[in-house]
């Protein structure tokens, strides 16, 4: 029986030489590596009664949080990069594990008291999903939980996200 990580290619010195790029198109384009990648996650997401809101992370988390907010009938919410949500937003600029970013949100996707858990394909230095939980709570949410497809545990991201329930299906134990 095969796991996740076997569906996960690593491609070396991706984008800049160091990086061991974890490429999720492989366990995309795999209908079995596909079925397991979002089953896990959805599990990591625990009881869906204790959230209201799946909140996706432009662009790789829309591709495994809109799956699991179809499946548990919760709404799902877009956090995209700035410039690209139409209507009324906050924003929020973070440091990248390469480069600078902005991010968005739109000001009454969610509603003051709603429990949200945050999906995204990877946590590498944190940084992208400590700006989305900023969003988030300056909207009124409350985190419940953050889950990734794959963890970079040698960047240490959690250090960004004490006080908050962190899972991941899959832990490198690199950058
Ligand atoms: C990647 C990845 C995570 C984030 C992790 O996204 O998909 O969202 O970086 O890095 P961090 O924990 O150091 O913040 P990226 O911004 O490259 O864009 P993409 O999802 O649109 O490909
Ligand atoms: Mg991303």
């Amino acid at each position: 029986m095969k796991k996740v990580e076997d569906y996960v290619r690593t491609i070396p010195d991706f984008p800049k030489k160091g990086i061991m790029f974890r490429d999720i198109t492989s366990v995309l384009q795999d209908a079995d590596g596909l079925h397991l990648a979002i089953d896990e996650m959805q599990k990591l997401c625990g009881d869906p009664d204790e959230y209201d809101v799946v909140v996706g992370l432009e662009s790789r988390g829309f591709l495994f949080g809109m799956p699991i907010a179809y499946n548990q009938h919760k709404p799902f919410v877009l956090v995209r990069k700035k410039g690209k949500l139409p209507c009324e937003t906050i924003e929020q600029t973070y440091d990248l594990e390469y480069g600078q970013a902005t991010i968005e949100i739109h000001k009454d996707a969610i509603k003051p008291g709603q429990r949200v858990v945050i999906v995204d394909d990877l946590i590498a230095t944190g940084g992208t999903v400590a700006a989305a939980i900023k969003l988030i709570e300056r909207l009124g949410g409350k985190v419940d939980r953050c889950v990734f497809l794959m963890e970079l545990a040698g960047l240490n991201g959690r250090k960004n996200l004490e006080g908050y329930d962190v899972e991941s299906v899959i832990r490198y134990a690199g950058a």
